[in-house]
């Protein structure tokens, strides 16, 4: 793999600034962000005062944690617009969230929030190695969701050439990085596997191919995926994360020369985490769940906004700004099994150390007779795997599990495309028990 290190003088000069530069611009913007939120949108007002505080009673970062939390059915309560702090016309941009579960998110974005999105992209995908002129194949999908038209923006910001491809049509995406030669892939991890799937159905070595960086969010993905996508691909994967309730991509992001986590714009959002049982701020380095504080949104700032993301803060590397370790998952993904915890990434971190067993995997969760039970659902890397492999990985994964999650999954090793493949996010969890 290339080194793709980009050259400190092409950074923004706040990525090298010092702690204290970073704290000042900090807090003289979240005291901006508090006094809009509380001035314009009605909700915050009603919060603030119901918890007695103001935004005047802001003198310190610290005491952000005075403030109350603002969670995602506040969003949903306030649908469409209820949270918008600008008016309409202002609104350059309007995204939303799928709304599987319910009411979707709808977030906007004045032209300034714009251009902040963009810096903040622009700043992530050249953090992976991403330089003016160089190609990229955006194969996020276009449309409410924010992954595709959020890298589009940055990579515009960057002067990057970008190819639209969004996702699906598996063998077009093919196609076309054997086609143009594009530098750099923006997609989630489940997806890349489909692509890469679709290289070796065509008989193309992916290894061979033009790609040397690839960036991968929207969804948790271990180290050991990491290992198995830069080995198929011989590129780089790093990580990008964000949410559209903070922004979209480009929250944070993981420095293609450190690989150590994410560094997050700390410029324009302000992390916290907190213990989710208490509520309660805790140290940098302890495992909880992050908050994020818009410093600089106009059109949809959030004040404590619970991402249910469960991670910790570290110190800076490669950037000044602080990391955030790889997520391991959202407190709503976590699995609790007779009474177990388990998230679906300690199973993909097991099933990628089997031989034979391909990276794809779903978890159904049923209850007969009252039982929880766990089955896992993977299939075969090669359909000239006989039956007895197929049972030995099985049973091997089986104990996998049993040995260091502590619980019984029955696993089912399928042909190849018996996990039902995703264009986008990967559904992880089939949960059929009977709801409480
Ligand atoms: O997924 C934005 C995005 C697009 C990020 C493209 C990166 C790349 P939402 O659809 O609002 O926004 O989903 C946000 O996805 O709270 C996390 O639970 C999860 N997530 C996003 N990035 C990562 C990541 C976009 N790198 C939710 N690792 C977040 C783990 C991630 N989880």
């Amino acid at each position: 793999m290339k080194d793709l290190t980009p050259a400190r003088d092409s950074l923004d000069a706040i990525e090298t600034a010092s702690r204290d530069e970073i704290s000042t611009l900090q807090l003289e913007r979240l005291k901006w962000s508090l006094r809009h939120a509380y001035d314009n949108v009605p909700f915050y007002k009603e919060k603030f005062d119901a918890a007695g505080v103001h935004p005047d009673d802001l003198k310190d970062l610290s005491d952000l944690s005075k403030f109350p939390f603002t969670v995602k059915t506040d969003l949903r309560d306030n649908y469409p617009f209820g949270m918008f702090a600008v008016p309409q016309e202002q609104v350059k941009r309007i995204h939303a969230s799928s709304g599987t579960t319910g009411q979707p998110t709808v977030v906007g974005y004045t032209a300034k929030d714009l251009e902040n999105w963009g810096s903040v992209v622009a700043r992530s995908l050249r953090a992976a190695g991403m330089t003016p002129g160089d190609m990229l194949h955006n194969a996020y999908g276009y449309g409410l969701f924010t992954g595709g038209m959020g890298i589009h923006l940055g990579a515009d910001t960057l002067g990057l050439s970008t190819i639209p491809i969004s996702g699906g049509m598996t063998s077009r995406q093919v196609r076309l990085i054997e086609d143009f030669k594009p530098k750099g892939i923006t997609v989630t991890p489940s997806y890349a596997l489909s692509i890469l799937d679709e290289f070796n159905a065509q008989g193309i070595d992916p290894r061979d191919s033009s790609l040397e960086v690839g960036i991968f969010g929207a969804e948790p993905w271990t180290n050991a995926m990491r290992q198995e996508i830069e080995q198929a691909f011989d590129m780089h994967a790093v990580d990008i994360y964000g949410l559209s309730e903070i922004m979209g991509p480009g929250v944070s992001m993981e420095c293609v020369e450190s690989k150590d986590g994410l560094h997050i714009w700390e410029d324009h959002f302000y992390p916290e985490i907190i213990n989710p049982e208490t509520g309660e701020v805790v140290a940098d380095g302890e495992q909880g769940e992050l908050v994020f504080t818009s410093l600089t949104k106009e059109a949809f700032p959030v004040i404590r906004y619970r991402t249910r993301d469960l991670t910790r803060l570290l110190a800076g590397t490669a950037r000044s700004m602080r990391r955030m370790e790889k997520v391991t998952g959202r407190s709503d993904d976590m699995i609790i099994l007779r009474g177990v915890n388990v998230f679906p990434t300690q199973i993909e971190e097991l099933l990628m150390k089997i031989d034979g067993l391909a990276p794809h995997f779903q978890i159904e969760l049923a209850r007969p007779d009252r039982m929880d039970q766990m089955r896992i659902l993977t299939e075969v890397t090669d359909s000239n795997i006989g039956s007895d492999t197929r049972a030995d990985a099985a049973a091997q994964l089986s104990a996998a599990i049993k040995q260091s999650v502590g619980i019984s999954a029955k696993v089912d090793v399928g042909d190849i495309g018996a996990v039902p493949r995703s264009e986008g996010k990967a559904v992880r969890i089939l949960d059929n028990r009977p709801k409480a």
